[in-house]
């Protein structure tokens, strides 16, 4: 008793003290899913030695909620599995994805370090990662936190991956690279550059016409209907056209009312009075590998009202728009978890 209640009391000094310089009262400072979120942005995992303090830092974050933790490496390169076992280990399990990695930040353009984690006086915290993926990676787990301290036990078994490869991912998005030999490499260049130009123009007119947020149509070097080596044609001869990643087929999920996991993700969703619209979001790769085994695989992150930076200087989130992802995580894990099998 009396330890308990030293405590608090140093706990309020510290927290008196601390309400002036960064407006504690109204930032939830300390919030542990706030504390476990700022401590992860910490770790620099844009360098490939730092990603086993990720594991670490995972490792331990599992042990305390009481989640089963697994690493694989199977090119070298850690994966961190979280898991959750379900009722029922027949049922076809949740897999809840993010990446630990990061990609580089150039702090000169930054307005605090990319890894201080700095809460402002808004209550945003500024680190690489705050929306690509950490925040994600968090979310699920104090929302699988909280459903553990409800003794919530779900019929389907979850499963929290983290993985390693962001680098992979950003290059293999759109990146090619082009051979130009010879001495009129420059003219080679600004005759490709031409196509290229005009071809943005294409897709600028055909954002004009889609809602903003959906990206998917128009994001192109994988789509197909392009015929991405003519260009190197207008490159003239001796121009070789390397891709980086190329996918020439990719299975898709559909989001219509045949596919359950969809319309419990979109009843879900609406019951806490927010409206869904799907799009084609080309950028999560790691779904595409997935999908192509047959899996059914859904993007959603639960992140209001706020501007994109990822792999932008300055990235940063709110803090209680970052906590309130966990209430609409929470109940995503849940319907998900129990969704009963499908016929
Ligand atoms: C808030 O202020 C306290 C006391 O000055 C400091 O120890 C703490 O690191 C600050 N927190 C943030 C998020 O800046
Ligand atoms: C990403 O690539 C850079 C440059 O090759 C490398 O320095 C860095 O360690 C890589 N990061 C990870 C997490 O693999
Ligand atoms: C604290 O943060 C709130 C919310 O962003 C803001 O309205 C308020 O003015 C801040 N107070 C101080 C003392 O900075
Ligand atoms: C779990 O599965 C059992 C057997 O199918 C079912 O009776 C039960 O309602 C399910 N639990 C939940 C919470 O959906």
């Amino acid at each position: 008793m009396i330890i308990i209640h030293t405590l608090l009391i140093i706990a309020n000094v510290y927290y008196l003290r601390a309400q002036p310089e960064n407006n504690t009262t109204i930032c939830p400072l300390q919030d542990p899913a706030v504390m476990n979120f700022r401590k992860y942005l910490e770790i620099d995992t844009s360098r490939s030695e730092n990603l086993y303090k990720a594991v670490d830092f995972l490792r331990s974050l599992s042990s305390e909620i009481g989640l089963d933790f697994a690493v694989y490496t199977p090119a070298g390169i850690p994966i961190c599995v979280l898991t959750w076992p379900g009722v029922d280990p027949s049922l076809p399990s949740i897999m809840l994805n993010s990446h630990m990695d990061v990609v580089e930040a150039d702090e000169a353009r930054w307005k605090y370090p990319p890894f201080a984690a700095h809460v402002d006086e808004n209550c945003n915290v500024y680190a690489r990662g705050a929306q690509d993926t950490k925040d994600v990676g968090i979310l699920y787990i104090e929302a699988i936190r909280r459903l553990k301290k409800q003794n919530a036990a779900l019929n389907r078994t979850i499963h929290i991956t983290f993985m390693p490869a962001m680098n992979f991912t950003v290059m293999g998005t759109g990146g090619h690279g082009f051979l130009m030999p010879g001495d009129v490499a420059v003219e080679k260049l600004q005759r490709l550059l031409d196509v290229m130009l005009n071809y943005r123009k294409s897709l600028r007119e055909a954002v004009a016409s889609e809602e903003p947020t959906n990206y998917g149509p128009y994001t192109s070097l994988n789509i197909n209907i392009i015929n991405v080596n003519s260009w190197a044609e207008y490159a003239g001869e001796g121009t070789k056209l390397e891709f980086l990643r190329q996918e020439m087929e990719s299975s898709a999920t559909s989001v219509d009312d045949n596919n359950p996991y969809w319309v419990t993700l979109k009843n879900t969703i609406n019951e806490l009075g927010v409206k869904l619209v799907p799009i084609i979001c080309p950028a999560t790769s790691d779904m595409l590998f997935v999908r192509n085994y047959g899996i059914p695989a859904l993007g959603f992150v639960p992140v209001f009202r706020t501007t994109q930076k990822l792999h932008q200087d300055n990235e940063y989130i709110n803090l209680g728009i970052f906590l309130h992802g966990i209430d609409i995580y929470e109940a995503v894990i849940r319907n998900l978890g129990n969704l009963p099998r499908i016929l």
